[in-house]
């Protein structure tokens, strides 16, 4: 069984009972009030070095024994911090322990000079989850939604830094998912939003299903 695990903003972790992995930890300042101590992971991915992304990535890495994945400007930055580390990028693809990754294109600042802002699909144990990083709605998801089976995306709907609820319902429909969970919003007043209406939104289509996972709480995906 795999599970999502919230912690707040865009920090989350996948887990299936024996192994984790966490994506973009962001905890110091993050209203979830989880501490590097508390964090047992594998892997630690990274989709920019914006400091609500990369967040307290080298220590978590460093603590673990953690392999820090992200494209290559961003792992090259952690490798110098001290990370075991595995570059990739842009349209790549990967197959670690725990699964499969591809690394997509994402609209954003790369937080580090020369780089580039990504999202992964990963393929957890065999649930695949395209998590966006933050981005702007582009229609290339649709291709996204063409190349991997996608059980669940985990989406921006915070507006201002990223999608707004409704480019974000757009995005449901180019990906073509049948399964939705919202992130990156509520974390302060700039990107505070209703997940609530961006649910009614997305399922008043008729295609998709929202999952509105409270901070701190955790998602069954089946
Ligand atoms: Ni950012
Ligand atoms: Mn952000």
């Amino acid at each position: 069984m795999v599970k999502f695990n919230y912690i707040h903003h865009a920090c989350f972790l996948l887990e299936d009972g024996t192994d984790a992995i966490i994506f973009d930890p962001f905890l110091d300042g993050n209203p979830g009030k989880v501490q590097v101590k508390d964090i047992k992971v594998s892997h630690v991915l990274v989709t920019h070095a914006h400091g609500d992304h990369l967040g307290s990535a080298y220590e978590i890495v460093r603590k673990n024994n953690a392999l820090f994945i992200s494209t290559a400007e961003v792992a090259n930055a952690a490798a110098e911090a001290g990370c075991e580390t595995h570059s990739m990028h842009l349209g790549g693809t990967y197959h670690y322990s725990f699964g499969k990754v591809r690394v997509t294109p994402a609209f954003h600042g790369s937080g580090i000079a020369g780089g580039h802002a990504c999202g992964f699909i990963v393929d957890f144990h065999g649930t695949t989850v395209y998590y966006s990083g933050d981005t702007c709605l582009f229609s290339d998801m649709k291709l996204l939604g063409e190349l991997e089976k996608i059980d669940y995306a985990i989406l921006p709907i915070g507006d201002n830094f990223t999608m707004g609820p409704s480019d974000a319902a757009l995005a449901v429909e180019f990906l073509g998912v049948k399964k939705v969970i919202p992130i990156h919003y509520n974390t302060w007043p700039v990107i505070a939003q209703d997940p609530e209406k961006f649910k009614q939104e997305v399922e008043a289509k008729g295609k998709a299903k929202v999952f509105i996972v409270a901070p701190g709480t955790s998602l069954e995906l089946k």
